[in-house]
């Protein structure tokens, strides 16, 4: 994944937890270089073996740290350059949820080996269904902290039931999302 990632992780594991605890996790992932370039392409490995190496130290799953870094990717990628291709792609939770593949399919412009997800999306009844497609395995807790996060940007109380996995054979995730404007 792009350098942008592996930085936005850096980010959160430095805010919460300090500035040592992150060198102590990329030297445990076995990342010699200091710094990520946001623009290069990585191996998807360095990410993973960095949420690993994460997981360990902090002696916390992998899972609950992917939905928390998702959570915090909005907020990161909200006051980044691409923050106003994200909020002119949707006015409401459903709304951004609706024209995800149109919004990376701009930021491919700056980032031309962008390898992104795909999301179908249906209204079921006041919830809607998002249908998450995916070459990487393992990512669907980071999309659960992901669509909590687009909540939290458009002030709107959130709820994520998990209804399908790749796991048990089916060709994407789903996931149902209730979201209303928090009163
Ligand atoms: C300004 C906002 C955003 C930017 C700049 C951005 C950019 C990126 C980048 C650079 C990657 C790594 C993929 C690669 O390097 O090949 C990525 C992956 C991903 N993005 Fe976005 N993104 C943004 C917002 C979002 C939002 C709001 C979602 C909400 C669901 C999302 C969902 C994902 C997921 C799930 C992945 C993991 C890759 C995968 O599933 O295969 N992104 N994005």
């Amino acid at each position: 994944m792009y350098g942008m990632v592996n930085q936005a992780l850096e980010s959160l594991v430095t805010e919460r937890f300090g500035a040592d605890v992150w060198t102590t996790v990329r030297q445990k992932a076995g990342i010699t270089d200091p710094a990520f370039i946001t623009m290069k392409q990585y191996p998807d490995e360095v990410t993973y073996s960095l949420a690993g190496a994460l997981s360990e130290h902090l002696q916390a799953p992998i899972p609950d740290l992917l939905r928390a870094f998702g959570v915090y990717w909005v907020a990161y990628a909200q006051r980044g350059p691409w923050g106003k291709i994200m909020l002119a792609s949707g006015g409401s939770t459903y709304e951004l949820l609706a024209s995800l593949d149109a919004m990376h399919a701009r930021i491919a412009i700056s980032f031309p080996e962008l390898k992104p997800p795909s999301f179908k999306v249906h209204r079921d009844g006041d919830a809607v269904v998002v249908d998450y497609h995916s070459h990487r395995p393992g990512l669907a807790p980071f999309v659960v902290g992901l669509i909590e996060g687009i909540g939290t940007l458009f002030g709107e109380t959130v709820t994520v039931e998990q209804i399908a996995s790749k796991d048990g054979g089916v060709p994407a995730d789903s996931f149902r999302v209730w979201a209303k404007k928090a009163s």
